[in-house]
């Protein structure tokens, strides 16, 4: 049995990255704000093999108590993906008008949670087969190819520090074998990206599958992908 923990599992993406998952015949630890109900359909469709927690990731004792709930149950994890994020209403601003108290809690959800998720959960994926660590980034994070952005500052910002993050955990975690990938997931149909988006997160969550088998074991690969397996460049 392989063991996957996805955070953000409620939403768009991570639920369909659980759902393959599980159809695939893995156990599936999912974590999120709250239970959605999608949350329940997965729990109903498989039962016995997807484990769901209330997790606030800007919490260090939640995201304690999180690993602490993965560690009952099994010793080792193939695979983390951390795919909680936020995107405000106040990011839609111009500088003018923009409130920069508030990008606070977009760098404490967007950037600092997924380094907090992947501390706590470090020593479960150390003892994975696989070992692979995906932090769902952005295009907004790519200097390069950032080029329609004049708002969205601490969207793209944050994004930007999980490129870095995943950079330096790369190198920190060679020497465990952990695979560290950073994906682009497309602009995407989900609360999030809204209805006109272009790419189903079915679509997206298959592409991200198809990386994690790819690269597990390949420690010298890109790090940043687009989902349909492009590289990305930083
Ligand atoms: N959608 C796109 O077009 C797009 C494009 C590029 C990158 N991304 C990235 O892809 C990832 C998944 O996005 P999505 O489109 O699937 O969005 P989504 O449907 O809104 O899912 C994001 C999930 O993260 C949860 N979340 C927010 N704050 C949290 C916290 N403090 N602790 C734990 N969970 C929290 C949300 O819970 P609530 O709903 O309860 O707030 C939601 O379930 C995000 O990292 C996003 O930045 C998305």
């Amino acid at each position: 049995m392989k063991y996957a923990a996805i955070v953000g599992a409620g939403g768009g993406l991570g639920s369909e990255l659980s759902k393959l998952y599980l159809e695939s015949g893995w156990f599936v630890f999912g974590f999120d704000l709250a239970a959605s109900a999608r949350v329940s359909e997965l729990s109903e469709a498989h039962p016995g093999r997807f484990q769901f927690d209330c997790l606030d990731i800007t919490s260090d004792a939640m995201v304690g108590e999180a690993a602490r709930q993965v560690a009952a149950r099994t010793d080792r994890l193939d695979l983390l993906v951390n795919a909680a994020g936020i995107l405000t209403r106040n990011g839609e601003k111009h500088l003018e008008d923009f409130d920069i108290s508030q990008s606070l809690a977009v760098f404490d959800i967007n950037a600092l949670g997924p380094l907090r998720v992947t501390k706590a959960m470090l020593p479960l994926l150390k003892a994975g087969d696989d070992r692979v660590l995906v932090n769902i980034s952005s295009e907004a994070g790519s200097m390069q190819t950032n080029n329609n952005y004049i708002r969205r500052y601490d969207y793209c910002m944050s994004k930007a520090a999980v490129n870095m993050q995943s950079v330096i955990l790369q190198r920190y975690l060679k020497p465990d074998g952990i695979k560290v990938l950073a994906v682009h997931p497309g602009w995407m149909q989900t609360e999030m990206g809204g209805a006109r988006a272009p790419v189903h997160p079915r679509d997206s969550a298959r592409g991200i599958a198809e990386l994690a088998a790819r690269y597990a074991h390949n420690l010298d690969s890109p790090i940043f992908f687009d989902y349909n397996g492009t590289p990305r460049p930083w």
